[in-house]
Order: C-alpha cells, then sequence, then structure tokens
C-alpha cells in the first residue's frame, strides 16, 4: 500500500528545496517496486496567510492526522510576523501530534566543511533528542498594563514529569542501541524549579541504564565543549530551546545550516511524525536557485528509515558524502556553484548508478 505523506513546502526556500526532495523520493519509488508513495501537497505558509487570513486551514490538523508523515520546507517570511507564522503552522503541528522527539544528528559527513581545526568525522557523531512538546515553546503567558510603564510580560515554561520522563527515556533507549553515551544539557544553577526538575528527573532514569554512560552539564559550558571537544558527545538530551539553540551550533561545526536535517516524532506512531530541514526559510537566498536541498534530501533519508526502508536512507546518506567529497555539484553556501536543482539531480543520478 502507497505510504501517504504530507507534503507542506512553506516558504522561502522550502518550496525549492523540498521539491528536489520530492525528485528523490519519485526516483527510489521507480527503483524499488515496493515502494510508492502518494503525496498530497497543501498550500499552507505565509502566502496562504496574506490571501486568507491564516497559515493553515481550520480542519487541517484533522486532514494532516491521516497521513503517516509530514515532509516540511520552511515556515515564516518577512510580512507575517514570525511568532503567528510559525506558531499557527510548525509550532501547532509539532505539539498537535505530540511529537515529542526533535531527532537532529549532529554529524559531520565525510567531504563536508567544519570549521573547527584538526576535526575529522569521528570527532562530530552525535544525536540530539530535543524536548519538542513543551519546556520554554509551551506558549501560554500574559501581557500586562500593555504600551504602559508599568508593561509586563510573563512567558511560561513548563516542564512535566510525563514530559521529562518520555523524552530522556527515549535518549536512553537510543544511546543503548548506538553504543553511546548520554548527556543531559541544562541549567539547573539558575533556573532553579524547571531545570533542577529536569536534572532530577535525568538521574531517576539514568538508574534504570546502570550500562550507559552519562554527563550532565550545565547549557553554557556545553556549547564551548561542542567547540573545543565536539567528541565528548554521543546521544545528547535537552529542552526545546537549549536544543533549539545548540542545534544551530551543531550544523555550523558539521557542514552549515544546508546540511542540517530534523524529525519530529511521535514515537507510538498514534500521529503523523514529521521530517524537514532545521534551516529557516532563508529570505536572503529565497528565489535564486541557490539553497542547498542535502538538509531535505537528508530529512527524507529519516523519513524512509521512520518508514522501513533503511537500506534506502542509508543509501542516501552514502550519496551525499559522495557529492561533498567530490566537490563537483555544490550550491554556494559549500563553496560550490550549483543550484538547488542541480544538486537534486546529482542525488537522482547517483541512485540510478
Ligand atoms: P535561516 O535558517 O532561514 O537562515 C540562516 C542563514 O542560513 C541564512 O544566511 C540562509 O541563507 C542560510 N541558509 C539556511 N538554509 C540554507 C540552505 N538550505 N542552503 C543555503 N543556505 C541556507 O534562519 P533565519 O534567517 O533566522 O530565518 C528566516 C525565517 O525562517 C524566519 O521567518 C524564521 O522564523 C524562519 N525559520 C523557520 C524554521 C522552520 O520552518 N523550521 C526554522 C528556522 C527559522
Ligand atoms: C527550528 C526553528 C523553530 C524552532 C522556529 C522557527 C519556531 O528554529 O525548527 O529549529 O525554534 O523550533
Ligand atoms: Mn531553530
Amino acid at each position: 500500500m502507497a505510504h501517504k505523506i504530507a507534503v507542506i513546502a512553506g516558504d522561502g526556500i522550502g518550496p525549492e528545496v523540498i521539491g528536489e526532495g520530492i525528485k528523490v523520493l519519485k526516483e527510489i519509488e521507480r527503483l524499488d517496486d515496493t515502494i510508492s508513495f502518494e503525496f498530497d501537497f497543501f498550500p499552507w505558509g505565509c502566502e496562504y496567510y496574506l490571501k486568507h487570513g491564516k497559515m493553515m486551514d481550520e480542519d487541517g490538523m484533522e486532514r494532516l492526522s491521516h497521513f503517516e508523515a509530514i515532509y516540511l520546507g520552511a515556515v515564516g517570511y518577512p510580512g507575517v510576523p514570525d511568532h503567528i507564522s510559525l506558531r499557527d503552522l510548525l509550532l501547532v503541528i509539532r505539539k498537535g501530534f505530540d511529537e515529542y522527539i526533535n531527532l537532529r544528528p549532529v554529524k559531520l559527513l565525510k567531504g563536508a566543511p567544519c570549521p573547527l581545526k584538526g576535526v575529522s568525522e569521528s570527532d562530530i557523531d552525535m544525536v540530539f533528542i530535543r524536548e519538542n512538546s513543551e519546556g520554554e515553546y509551551y506558549g501560554t503567558g500574559a501581557w500586562l498594563y500593555r504600551d504602559s510603564p508599568q508593561e509586563v510580560v510573563i512567558q511560561d515554561s513548563v516542564f512535566s514529569r510525563k514530559g521529562c520522563e518520555r523524552v530522556i527515556r527515549y535518549a536512553f533507549n537510543l544511546a543503548r542501541t548506538l553504543g553511546k553515551s548520554v548527556t543531559s544539557i541544562s541549567k539547573g544553577n539558575a533556573l532553579n524549579y524547571s531545570m533542577v526538575f529536569w536534572d532530577q528527573i535525568f538521574e531517576e532514569i539514568s538508574k534504570e541504564y546502570p550500562d550507559v554512560e552519562t554527563h550532565s552539564l550545565l547549557v553554557d559550558a556545553a556549547s564551548m565543549f561542542m567547540v573545543k571537544a565536539p567528541k565528548r558527545f554521543g546521544v545528547v538530551v535537552t529542552s526545546n530551546l537549549f536544543g533549539d539553540i545548540l542545534t544551530d551550533l551543531g550544523a555550523a561545526i558539521s557542514g552549515g545550516m544546508g546540511l542540517a536535517a530534523g524529525a519530529n516524532l511521535n514515537p507510538e506512531r498514534r500521529f503523523p511524525s514529521m521530517f524537514e530541514p532545521i534551516h529557516g526559510s532563508a529570505p536572503d537566498i529565497a528565489g535564486q536557485g541557490k539553497a542547498n536541498p542535502l538538509a531535505s534530501i537528508w530529512s527524507a533519508s529519516q523519513m524512509l528509515e521512520f518508514l522501513g526502508y533503511k537500506k534506502w536512507a542509508d543509501k542516501l546518506i552514502t550519496i551525499i558524502e559522495e557529492i561533498l567529497e567530490e566537490k563537483k555539484v555544490m550550491t554556494p553556501d559549500l563553496g560550490g556553484c550549483a543550484s538547488t536543482s542541480d544538486v537534486g539531480n546529482e542525488v537522482v543520478r547517483k541512485l540510478s548508478e
């Protein structure tokens, strides 16, 4: 039976990079009789908002709930306030479909550029598990005495026992499977409720996994170690906001935003999971054919693995590495002069080789 995939290409470079990802998935479908996809395209995003006054249709979540996976480009564009566009499309999906795991590999692929001195592939091989449903992104708060000298804003940060336990346990199980250590990143010295609680739960859960090496770091020190000693990290588990920030840093040390992929997972599969590059809509290069589609193609690889096609998932990573090593067909962010579609076509060509 065909896998039903909802495609939300979104804004800016979103449609450019997702187009290449779809091209690649269609080629795999062509090459493998056992795989078939049914793509449904949803025109939601900032342009849709400017025309219709909403980021997605009212019954959007209900419609998406019938898909196995969502393949997303990027959301957000000048002209629509970011806190509206992201809240009403990206964040509503992550939270509404209880995609509480945001899995982001921070792995230096063969041939990928790295700004750190003396670092090779085996030194940067982490998997970030970012809490993706609550924490600093909970979304409630208040804006009081607006526009007056007494103006006060409150942004709630919500850490539930269930929310912390499940993400930390997921990290430990993954670490066990991969034979890696787990590092928890928090900030208990300053955030005296939320992060003290997080640290306590991390310690509790770690007792269930005596065979797994564990570390606990403060987020400031962790950022320093990611640059100075990235080899210290295997599986990393952290809160929503820290995970957001640290994975851009992770992208910077492992080839850049054009190479950073992410999966928003509902591990129980009660709801669709969503696959997306971690970069945004890149308004500075949108519409110029300069965007690197490899992050989106890597996200497609994550989707293939999720759907049970590990062989094809791995094949795509091998092809990405070949492209990076050969350095013939690369976009400007990687120092090349190829276009977005040149890179997608090269992946397709290599698939059928
Ligand atoms: P960005 O990730 O869009 O861009 C940061 C820098 O990285 C830019 O210089 C851009 O050109 C470059 N870059 C990003 N992706 C690239 C690619 N595939 N190839 C080559 N270069 C690439 O971040 P930003 O500029 O802070 O945000 C732009 C918009 O995107 C904002 O509205 C923001 O809220 C939104 N955003 C959305 C998502 C998402 O949908 N998941 C993620 C991050 C930011
Ligand atoms: C990401 C993005 C989003 C986030 C924004 C656009 C809301 O930066 O996916 O990393 O903070 O999660
Ligand atoms: Mn981010």
